[in-house]
């Protein structure tokens, strides 16, 4: 048996959040269920943010009420703010992720607020979530590259990773948002991020826009890393960072490990055919979105 490395997977929620077609709650119930008989054990499935922000997550908690539990599967969601939270505990998510960014144009542009307010924000989030038992993940945005302030420093993510660790999140999962990183600008971001987070609390979300990706799982795979984040077809991205295309796609993060003798549980078949319905979910990307009270 061959060590195993974990698939988040992130269709549902980066997938479909850029998608510009609404798509109806039931199509992104039945694409979850479709995932949850994949092998999968982690599926994020939707987020509880401000549907003025974002729209096609307004039925975050229709979603969470629709979709079949399969016993073993996490079902995960987002929160940027304890109204997220208190929205996302009825809704009985069984892990939150809270989201920041290495960088501070982007923190603006896609939370309304700096590095530092985000950070006291996900403190009281931290503090509820622990009480009712619910893991929390961190997630740091453009650890490489920003689509507004282009390549970031090291030091950038480290600080962001560090914090998120500190305050509580049992993984912190490094965004490569834009897709722009290669093997040896996230070699050079996880060297740095190693010193501070171990690799078995680290996790790689990498855009595949610049097609580096899988090279990308590659070499953090080398680093220790045993967790990526991918969404079958390829679907993701972020209203908010311009260039942000798709994630990796899990059907090719799994054959590329599957062919270094990892094990991932995942049922190929099955993801083949969950890949062939996201896909058909898709209404092209939209246009960058601005801050909606500049409207
Ligand atoms: P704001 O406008 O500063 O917030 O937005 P506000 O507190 O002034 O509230 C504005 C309105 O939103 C109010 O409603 C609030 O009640 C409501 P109104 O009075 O105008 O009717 N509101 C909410 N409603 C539902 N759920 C909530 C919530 N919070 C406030 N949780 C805010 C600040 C953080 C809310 C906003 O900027 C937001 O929701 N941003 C989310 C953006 C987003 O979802 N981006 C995509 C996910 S991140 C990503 O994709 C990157 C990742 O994949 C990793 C990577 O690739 O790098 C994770
Ligand atoms: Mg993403």
């Amino acid at each position: 048996m061959g060590e195993f490395v974990r698939i988040f997977e992130m269709s549902a929620r980066d997938g479909l959040q850029n998608e510009r077609r609404l798509v109806p709650a039931a199509e992104k119930i039945r694409l979850i269920d479709m995932l949850s008989d994949c092998g999968l054990q982690k599926i994020e499935a939707t987020s509880f943010v401000s549907p003025r922000w974002v729209p096609q997550m307004a039925d975050a908690a229709g979603v969470m009420a629709g979709i079949r539990r399969a016993p073993g599967v996490v079902y995960a969601v987002l929160v940027p703010n304890l109204k997220g939270y208190e929205a996302a505990r009825p809704a009985n998510a069984d892990e939150i992720s809270v989201f920041a960014s290495a960088s501070e144009t982007f923190s603006h542009k896609n939370i309304n607020c700096s590095i530092a307010e985000s950070l006291e924000r996900f403190r009281p989030v931290l503090a509820a979530a622990t009480v009712d038992g619910i893991p929390v993940r961190g997630y740091v945005s453009c650890v490489t590259d920003c689509p507004y302030e282009g390549p970031m420093p090291p030091a950038a993510a480290v600080r962001v990773a560090a914090q998120l660790l500190a305050m509580g999140c049992y993984e912190i999962s490094l965004g490569d948002t834009i897709g722009q990183g290669t093997p040896a600008t996230i070699a050079a971001m996880l060297d740095a991020v190693l010193e501070e987070v171990p690799a078995e609390r680290l996790a790689g979300h990498y855009h595949d826009t610049g097609g580096r990706a899988l090279d990308n799982i590659l070499v953090s795979l080398e680093k220790g890393l045993r967790t990526f984040d991918a969404a079958v077809g390829g679907l993701g991205g972020c209203p908010f960072a311009p260039g942000a295309k798709g994630n990796v796609d899990t059907l090719a993060v799994a054959a590329m490990l599957a062919d270094k003798s990892y094990e991932t549980g995942l049922y190929i078949e099955r993801l083949g055919a969950a890949a062939r319905f996201a896909d058909s979910l898709r209404g092209g990307g939209h246009e960058l979105r601005d801050h909606p009270c500049h409207d």
